[in-house]
């Protein structure tokens, strides 16, 4: 019986290939593909690829935390201590390098001691659809949750409405290895061993939702935080020490040019009592506030004028590097581009205080063009975190109750693995036009690195919708073999990943072998192909 069957399926599997050719065949796109040629230059490579490029962010902000990571332990969700197993498995895959918690506006309104112990304060999430928030998830789920999914902390301290010794006294409960009071405490509450605290932001948008403050103001208060907000884990204090980012920019005015020069300026000259390690930078796509495009069941136009506003990304990280570099030439600071994403309407029915929104195949393209504009930059941007993890704007993962899907912008992040701590390596191309109605913009966008076992790893995104492209890769002083990888493309720009159907888009296998001495990969319209190269 056995060898029949297998013949069967055999049989079976070679006519539904067949099948599959011809429907291909059919759809395939009719215009002939943009021949674009690839030329790399292993042998120049340039600054590290920070895996913190690939950070995350996580705000008590609609079903961002609950539901999306805490379920609580008495759930009928599988979970590990209250926080939700699929959502762990899926975010370990990715490999997130950081999670900026708990905010966010949120932040900035914050106080620790709501959210720890056997009785948490019940208060109210005014900037966030003034919705009720338990304080279930505080300092020990969230250090339980970047446990489980292999990450480290990145916590914005409330420099807003908080005072320094609260911030201080939050750094030294989680951090102090000594018998202190605080550690006391944080031991009784089940945590003996200190935490290790990665990154600490200084304050949130404290330009606005932080307190509408004059770059002046947010200094000299920045300042007091930067000295007094302590981290005690010994095993920071020679290396591995906690990264300080104050706040920066928004935008590319003049009010966000006077205030990256006003910390800048004041950072050359800093003593020993205070410093930073960064300087923040939020920057959505949004193209006009409030945010009113449609995150599905959108055509091209949209499509296009998204992505053509997602590249100004380019020219702010250009304005405030150049800041910087006048007075941090030796670029000790990084810019970190913290909050990032596309920003579009609620949607239907949602709650507009919860910022839901769907993420389609054009978010995913979004996606790899900012990845690719901060690994350019990666000499100044050593950290980047999309906005946000899970149910709230460009999220990796939505879940509803007990379901969840991996949305296409999940698939990029799965996709730029390779990419994390790797070597930039220069790539150079005629990028050619997409061109749709007033908009014009570069039909392939690409990024080469080597990874941390000295692979070679080649980002192709073909943005044209309608346009196959056939990449020649040429690999400088490498006789190139093969190239292989996965593609990530689906049949319309708005195609999105829903609880009914969760695989319309999912990255494919893609490979191509060399011909005559050349490497061709042909790819899809619309679509984010990542392949390592063969020598
Ligand atoms: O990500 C949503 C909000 O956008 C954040 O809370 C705030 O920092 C920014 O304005």
């Amino acid at each position: 019986m056995a060898p029949a069957t297998a013949h069967r399926s055999e049989s079976m599997r070679a006519f539904l290939a067949i099948v599959t050719l011809v429907v291909m065949a059919v759809a395939a796109p009719t215009m002939a593909a943009q021949k674009v040629e690839l030329s790399i230059d292993a042998s120049k490579p340039g600054a590290k690829v920070d895996r913190n490029l690939f950070g995350q962010f996580a705000e008590h902000l609609g079903h961002g935390i609950y539901d999306g990571i805490w379920v609580g332990s008495d759930s009928t969700i599988p979970n590990t201590r209250g926080i939700r197993n699929d959502v762990v498995a899926a975010l370990k895959a990715i490999q997130v390098p950081n999670v900026r918690w708990p905010g966010g506006c949120f932040a900035d309104e914050y106080h620790w001691r709501d959210g720890i112990g056997p009785q948490r304060a019940v208060r109210l999430n005014p900037n966030w659809g003034g919705v009720i928030e338990p304080n279930t998830f505080g300092t020990h789920e969230f250090m339980d949750f970047i446990d489980q999914i292999g990450s480290a902390a990145y916590v914005s301290v409330n420099l807003g409405s908080g005072s320094p010794k609260e911030a201080a006294d939050w750094l030294e409960y989680m951090t102090a290895a000594q018998a202190t009071t605080l550690e006391k405490e944080r031991a009784a509450n089940g945590h003996p061993a200190p935490y290790k605290v990665a990154w600490l932001g200084l304050g949130n948008e404290s330009w606005d939702c932080g307190g509408n403050m004059t770059p002046e103001y947010y200094l000299d208060r920045m300042k007091i935080f930067s000295h007094f907000v302590r981290n005690y884990n010994p095993a920071q204090t020679e290396q591995n020490q906690m990264l300080k980012i104050a706040v920066g920019p928004g935008g590319g005015e003049q009010r966000w040019t006077d205030w990256t020069e006003t910390v800048m300026k004041a950072y050359q000259q800093h003593t020993w009592s205070w410093d930073i390690s960064g300087l923040s930078m939020h920057s959505y796509t949004v193209v006009k506030w409030p945010p009113a495009f449609k995150s599905v069941g959108f055509g091209e136009d949209e499509y296009a004028q998204i992505l053509k506003a997602t590249l100004e990304m380019d020219d702010l990280i250009k304005k405030h590097s150049a800041i910087m570099d006048k007075y941090d030439p030796q670029k000790k600071v990084a810019l970190v581009v913290d909050e990032w994403g596309g920003w579009y309407g609620p949607l239907p029915g949602s709650n507009p205080g919860f910022l839901v929104q769907q993420n389609s195949l054009r978010d995913a393209i979004l996606a790899a063009l900012n990845i690719n504009i901060f690994a350019r930059h990666a000499d100044r941007v050593r950290g980047a975190n999309i906005a946000q993890m899970i149910n709230v704007l460009q999220a990796m993962i939505l879940t509803d109750h007990e379901k969840m899907v991996l949305t296409p912008t999940y698939y990029v992040y799965k996709m730029y693995v390779p990419f994390q701590d790797s070597t930039f390596v220069p790539v150079t191309f005629d990028a050619g036009s997409y061109k749709h109605g007033d908009f014009a913009l570069p039909r392939v966008d690409a990024m080469a690195a080597k990874s941390k076992d000295g692979k070679l790893w080649v980002e192709i995104t073909n943005v044209d919708p309608k346009q196959a492209a056939e990449v020649e890769l040429n690999v400088s002083g490498i006789n190139v073999k093969s190239a292989s990888g996965e593609t990530l493309t689906a049949p319309k720009v708005d195609s999105v990943n829903t609880f009914e159907a969760p695989n319309s888009v999912v990255p494919k296998p893609i490979s191509a072998k060399a011909q005559g001495g050349k490497l061709i990969l042909q790819l899809e319209p619309k679509s984010v192909t990542v392949v390592s190269v063969e020598q």
